[in-house]
């Protein structure tokens, strides 16, 4: 990874100095939210980066996604969002990029759902900048889309309940509030939730699991992680439930499939002890179901 560093302040004219200590330092901050945000939780690289064989290819970062996605009503691919202007979103207001990350609208219309806007909706809006800080702060690649993207339907936003508008920062300082952040923005409930009509319910199954996944490793369906102490995971302690979510290992040892061991590895394992620790007590408050 190719971490970028701070300007150096030290060859800065005097009349500059104190712009440099107080102006970047806060900026080099948002752009760290950012890079933990994206990196643990968001996984924007998921969709928005090439691959190479030892994971995501970062000298290519944001310049498109390998997976096409396809669907009746779309075949989409995660476009180049690197700062080049021209094929990427170095041309666009911030006021375009928040539009397009929490409520799903490009520059053409409604984005595929795909783009998991719906599970972004509670950033706060630091957070959200943050990101768009973080993302501003890469480095332009010039990559046009392969094939144009098709869609030809109507989404309606699927939002889960307690998260279906912006939080406020103050607001986080509650550990179950903020483990229902972590969760939406992760995305655990939209993959841990049956789906109807191609969409998590969220009002009957949430957390029950059911999503099924055909990758390399076979058919794979998304575990049921309600606090039933059979069907769920109420019976794992909590060491068992952050190993899961880290590690991609299940309580029994056994390594999990992909998607979850991916994400697990690239992202969930960068996750902050105190987000871990709220995501779990926010899990256990899942109601039961088989
Ligand atoms: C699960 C896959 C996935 C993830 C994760 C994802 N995106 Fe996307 N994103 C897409 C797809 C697919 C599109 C294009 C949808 C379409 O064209 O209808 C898109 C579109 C966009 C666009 C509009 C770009 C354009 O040229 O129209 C932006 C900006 C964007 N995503 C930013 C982000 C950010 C920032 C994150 C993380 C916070 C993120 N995405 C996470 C799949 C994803
Ligand atoms: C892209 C979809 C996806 C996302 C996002 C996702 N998971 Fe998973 N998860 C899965 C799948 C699929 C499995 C089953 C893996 C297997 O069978 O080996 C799984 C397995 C698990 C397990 C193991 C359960 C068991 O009974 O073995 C736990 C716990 C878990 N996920 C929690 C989470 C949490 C918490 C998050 C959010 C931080 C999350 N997952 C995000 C798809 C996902």
């Amino acid at each position: 990874m190719s971490a970028k560093s701070p300007p150096s302040c030290l060859a800065v004219p005097v009349v500059l100095l104190a712009f440099c200590l107080v102006g970047p330092t806060a900026h080099a901050d948002d752009i760290e939210r950012g890079r933990y945000l994206v990196e643990a939780l968001t996984a924007c690289d998921n969709c928005h980066t090439p691959r190479g064989p030892a994971g995501y290819d970062l000298s290519s970062r944001w310049s498109g996604g390998a997976q096409t996605f396809s669907d009746k009503s779309y075949v989409v691919r995660g476009p180049n969002i690197s700062p080049d202007r021209e094929t990427g979103v170095g041309a666009w207001t911030d006021e375009e990029l928040r539009a397009a990350i929490v409520d799903g609208v490009g520059r053409d219309g409604r984005l595929a759902p795909v783009m998991p806007s719906d599970s972004y909706k509670p950033l706060t809006a630091r957070d959200l900048d943050a990101i768009i800080a973080f993302l501003r702060s890469a480095t332009p690649i010039h990559a046009p889309l392969q094939s144009p993207q098709q869609r030809s339907g109507e989404w309606t936003p699927r939002l889960m309940p307690g998260a279906a508008a912006t939080f406020d920062e103050a607001s986080l300082a509650d550990k179950n509030t903020r483990g229902l952040y972590v969760a939406s923005l992760a995305r655990c409930l939209s993959c841990h939730s049956e789906e109807i009509d191609g969409a998590p319910d969220y009002q009957s199954r949430l957390g029950a699991g059911g999503k099924t996944f055909r990758n390399a490793a076979g058919v794979v369906v998304a575990s049921n992680i309600t606090s039933h102490s059979v069907k769920g995971v109420g019976a794992w302690s909590d060491d068992d439930l952050k190993r899961a979510i880290t590690h991609g290992v299940a309580r029994d040892g056994a390594l999990l499939k992909p998607p979850m061991s991916t994400l697990s590895k690239a992202h969930f394992s960068k996750m902050s002890p105190e987000d871990l620790d709220a995501l779990v007590a926010w899990l256990r408050t899942i109601p039961p179901k088989e």
